[in-house]
């Protein structure tokens, strides 16, 4: 079906089109029996499949990336259209336009994004309601940084952000690794990180209402591998739950176009998989600095099973997807999941949880 879809889709802008897209799907699910149409479509269970990750019960490891639901419109719509678990935002402190238009392209040839979207958000305030209402699976917030805030006073925004928020998110992202707001990704060293950690976790455990919420940080693709395991050792020093690996990189390699091509289209995060082996890295670089001791989720490239597979098996024990969504469409959550249980079958894995790490792990000295 959605090869029919498709061919329209990109006749609209790729901005335009994921309105469209995302509007079908919260129709779809809005409809009588339409949730559990989706589910019966695009869902694919399997005990195999199902793990108890940052104390929250999986379905499965394949979940839907940051961006996508910015503003927690439709994470049902999408949980019944087979992801795992969904992340919604990025939402900052105050709401925000995000930058001009355009600010999203295709390179259908590499099925790959360039986005400079800059967190267009309706803000945390107005995303309180939205989480508030009834849920059928497993919601992360991740929240940023308005742009108008300056970078030194970044913390008190995703404090406010993480007040309104706390309650209501099974786990919460701190995202320092968007390149589409100025300075943003400053914060990911050290020095400034570590006061930003603190003060979320502070206020997440102040306003949770006594539940601990796990916390994780985003990080970039970009970052050298010492500030990787630099924030690898932060986050076990505050006692942070996980890390994500990774958001958009603002590296051009690999692509097919023409360069100059590629650099009419001005700058912004690439996703895809010209993404995938450098945030396949970073998971297992992380994997072999923390071990068991943090959850790492993946995401970067992520278009099949057997990518997401190398990712549990570097160490990830989850997966997120965004760009492979949008090239290869709904099917693509049920897609990998049936792949993962087949290729952990295959290889005498019971549990997902079991595959976690093993390529890393066997390396150790
Ligand atoms: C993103 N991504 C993203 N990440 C984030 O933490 N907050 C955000 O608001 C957004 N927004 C966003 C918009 C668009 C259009 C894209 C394509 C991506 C990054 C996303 O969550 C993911 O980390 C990367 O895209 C890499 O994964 P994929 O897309 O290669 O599967």
């Amino acid at each position: 079906m959605y090869r029919l879809l498709r061919p329209l889709l990109y006749l609209l802008r790729p901005e335009t089109a994921h309105h469209v897209a995302f509007g079908l799907l919260r129709a779809l699910a809005a409809l009588p029996l339409g949730a559990r149409l989706l589910r019966a479509w695009w869902s694919f269970r399997s005990p195999r499949l199902e793990s108890t990750v940052l104390g929250l019960r999986f379905p499965t490891p394949v979940g839907l990336a940051a961006g996508f639901d910015k503003n927690a419109l439709g994470y049902e719509a999408l949980l019944a259209a087979g992801f795992g678990f969904v992340e919604v935002g990025t939402l900052t402190g105050q709401a925000q336009p995000g930058n001009p238009q355009p600010r999203l392209f295709r390179l259908v040839q590499d099925e790959a994004l360039v986005n400079r979207m800059g967190f267009n958000n309706e803000g945390s305030t107005a995303a309180v309601a939205r989480l508030s209402g009834p849920r059928s699976g497993i919601v992360g917030v991740n929240i940023g940084k308005s742009k108008v805030v300056p970078e030194a006073e970044a913390a008190a925004d995703y404090v406010a952000s993480t007040e309104r928020l706390a309650a209501l998110a099974d786990y919460f992202v701190v995202n320092v690794s968007s390149p589409n707001t100025p300075g943003l990704r400053n914060l990911q060293a050290v020095e400034s990180l570590r006061p930003l950690l603190v003060a979320v976790r502070g206020a997440l455990d102040a306003h949770a209402g006594g539940r601990r919420v796990p916390l994780l940080v985003k990080i970039a693709p970009d970052l050298s591998d010492d500030d990787v395991d630099a924030v690898a050792d932060l986050a076990l020093e505050l006692g942070l739950d996980g890390i994500i690996a990774t958001n958009t990189t603002i590296a051009r390699t690999g692509l097919r176009p023409a360069k100059d091509e590629v650099e009419a289209l001005g700058a912004g995060g690439l996703s895809g998989p010209v993404l995938a082996a450098r945030a396949r890295a970073v998971v297992a670089r992380l994997r072999a600095r923390v071990g068991r001791r943090l959850v790492i989720v993946a995401a970067g490239g992520i278009d099949s099973a057997e990518e997401a597979y190398a990712r549990i098996r570097a160490g990830a024990s989850l997966v997120q997807v965004y760009t492979a969504y949008v090239f290869h469409g709904p099917g693509l959550p049920r897609a990998i999941a049936q792949g993962l249980d087949a290729l952990l079958a295959r290889d005498g894995f019971a549990h997902v949880a079991d595959a976690v790490g093993v390529d890393v792990d066997r390396e150790a000295p």
